[in-house]
Formats: structure tokens, sequence, C-alpha cells
């Protein structure tokens, strides 16, 4: 007899690579340095465009201490931006990244939002890795 529960899905989105988001002589590669992790104040955020004619994607990372979490600024209520300042994503307390258009709640560490119009829905993780305080395009 078999005791074990059924292995339940994990819901959270597959983290998209910036590798997929355009030809291989012009986007982000494997291993490009976005930046190092210090150059984020901690709480803080840093965001990056890429851009090819009309066409526009903007990644945040967020930093908590000596962890960061990177995700597409996109809000999943109705596809607009996150934020209006380029290094502030996070609620007023500094305990969830925020929403401003419609007040969207989402944790900072798995991008589910748990308040607000889009709840239940995610944030698109980015893969990115952390690496001699670099991170890097993973
Ligand atoms: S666009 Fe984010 S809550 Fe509406």
């Amino acid at each position: 007899m078999n005791n074990r529960a059924p292995k339940t899905p994990d819901p959270r989105p597959d983290a998209l690579s910036l590798t997929s988001l355009a030809s291989p002589t012009d986007g982000p590669q494997a291993g490009d340095v976005l930046c190092q992790l210090g150059d984020i104040e901690d709480g803080k955020a840093k965001t990056f465009t890429f851009k090819k004619g009309t066409w526009r994607f903007e990644v945040f990372i967020q930093r908590q201490g000596e962890a960061f979490f990177a995700y597409e600024n996109t809000c999943p209520h109705v596809g607009l931006p996150l934020n209006l300042n380029p290094t502030r994503f996070l609620d007023i307390k500094g305990e969830a990244i925020f929403c401003i258009n419609h007040a969207a709640y989402f944790n900072i560490a798995d991008g589910l939002c748990t308040k607000g119009p889009c709840r239940g829905k995610w944030l698109t993780p980015i893969a990115l890795e952390l690496i001699d305080g670099q991170i890097i395009v993973a």
C-alpha cells in the first residue's frame, strides 16, 4: 500500500529566459551580467528594458538582503507596468510587491497575487542566477 499523498503540480509559472526574447545577436545572452547584487540597495529594485523597434520588454530585480527576485514588469491584471519609480516596487510596509494601477499585492518570493483584482494570478518570473555577487542571465 502506498501512503504517499499524490504530488500536486507546482502552480507557479516557469521562469522566462531572457534569451528567448530576441534573436541570438541582439538580445541578452546566457551568461551576460545584468548587474552586481551590490548595485541594488536592499529593499529596492532595478529595472532593465530590452527594446527592438516598437517592441519593449521590462524586467525588475527586487533585492531582499542577500537574495533577489526577478519578474517581468507587467501586471497580470491588465498588462500594465506595476510601478512609477524604477527602484520602487514594494508597498509602503516593504512586505509585498505592489501594483500602483489598481492596488494589487504580490508575494515578493514567488509573485503570487494575494490581494487585488488579479488575486490568484502570478507575476512572470525571470530566469537569472547569482554567481559571485553578479546577477547573470540564465
Ligand atoms: S494593472 Fe495591476 S492591479 Fe490592475
